[in-house]
């Protein structure tokens, strides 16, 4: 069996190879030739959770699932949100092919899928972005979206100056060419200044102001992946052209959208555009400079076996990684 550590993923997978197979990822779900069934939570302790997602996307050969715990107290204890481990199968046998560590994984295609969206809604002339979270997630969000507009300058926004500073420390070491553009800022009203806006945050209520969102924005939420977590101002996403992962988990997990429509100020048939009807060319993507488009995420398995896959692929042909018997 392959083990792949994080250090062979991140060589092994460019933020643009990553933001390609994001796009296969969500046309094959959405087109129902792929399997993803609803992931399982396991409750551990008020603010830890562990999930277990299982998919197959036949059309990158990638069968596997992911175990990833996100535990919040972690940051108080100096470590990590999210721990993860990706386990891929052969599809042929069903057997174990690979482990790979999930933690930059996770935050690769997390990044990867917001810049499919990015490069597929946001104005072609977006220069400005702003990054609200300096975690894990919110560093590989700024490569994305970098990799498919001609960004100039990237505000990152977070109420923990120790996030901030590690921010810009993990920019340093992953993604330096970004650096010269990267400045951090506190104060959430920069959103003013944004053509691209991507929420990563833990946070519980909106982190940003509905009044500050200029016309022709393009968003990224990525963050609130339970009902009762919340990262937009309904505001905002009243207004919207909204866009998904897949339909049916966001109506299950995404309090951005269950809160308002549960309070009756949003219609649940607005949600009902996929990313991967768009790559499909099956439905529209922005139609007008002004409109405010919307992408939500919640996460898919789909996306970790398919980067998974194309890892343990490219370390095949390099010879990268580690080879153990567990047998
Ligand atoms: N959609 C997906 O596929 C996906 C994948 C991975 C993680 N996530 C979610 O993304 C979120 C971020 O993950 P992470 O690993 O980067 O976590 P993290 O804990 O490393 O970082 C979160 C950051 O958000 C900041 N924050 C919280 N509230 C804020 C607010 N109101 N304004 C500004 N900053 C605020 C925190 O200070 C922290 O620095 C989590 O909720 C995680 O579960 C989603």
């Amino acid at each position: 069996m392959l083990v792949l550590t994080r250090n062979d993923v991140r060589q092994l997978v460019p933020m643009t190879d990553a933001i390609e197979l994001m796009k296969l990822a969500f046309r094959e779900l959405s087109a129902g030739r792929a399997e993803s069934p609803l992931r399982s939570v396991v409750p551990v302790a008020e603010g830890a959770v562990t999930l277990l997602m299982p998919a197959y996307v036949p059309a990158a050969n990638a069968l596997g699932f992911k175990v990833v715990s996100v535990f919040e107290g972690n940051r108080d204890k100096d470590l990590p949100t999210i721990s993860a481990m990706v386990c891929l199968l052969d599809e042929s046998t069903g057997a174990p092919m690979a482990i790979i560590s999930g933690a930059y994984l996770t935050a690769l295609r997390t990044g990867a899928v917001s810049g499919s969206a990015t490069d597929l809604l946001a104005r072609d002339d977006a220069r400005n972005l702003v990054v609200i979270g300096a975690g894990a997630q919110g560093v590989t969000q700024a490569a994305a979206v970098a990799a498919v507009r001609p960004i100039e300058k990237i505000t990152v926004v977070d109420l923990s100056e120790d996030s901030l500073e590690r921010y810009r420390g993990q920019i340093a070491e992953d993604w330096p060419e970004l650096l010269d553009r990267l400045e951090t800022s506190s104060d959430a009203s920069v959103v003013a200044q944004a053509d691209v806006i991507c929420t990563a945050t833990t946070s519980r209520k909106p982190v940003f102001s509905d009044r500050d969102v200029k016309p022709g924005t393009h968003i990224n939420a990525i963050g609130a992946f339970t009902p009762e977590m919340q990262e937009l101002p309904e505001e905002t996403v009243a207004r919207a052209t909204i866009v998904v992962d897949q339909v049916e988990a966001v109506l299950e997990e995404a309090g951005d959208f269950i809160i308002p429509i549960n309070k009756g100020t949003l219609e649940r048939r607005r949600i009902e555009r996929e990313l991967g009807q768009i790559v499909a060319e099956e439905a529209p993507g922005r139609t007008t400079v002004d409109e405010i488009t919307l992408f939500k995420s919640v996460g898919n398995a789909v996306q970790d076996v398919t980067v998974a896959r194309w890892a343990v692929e490219r370390a095949i042909d390099t010879g990268a990684g580690q080879q153990v018997s567990i047998d």
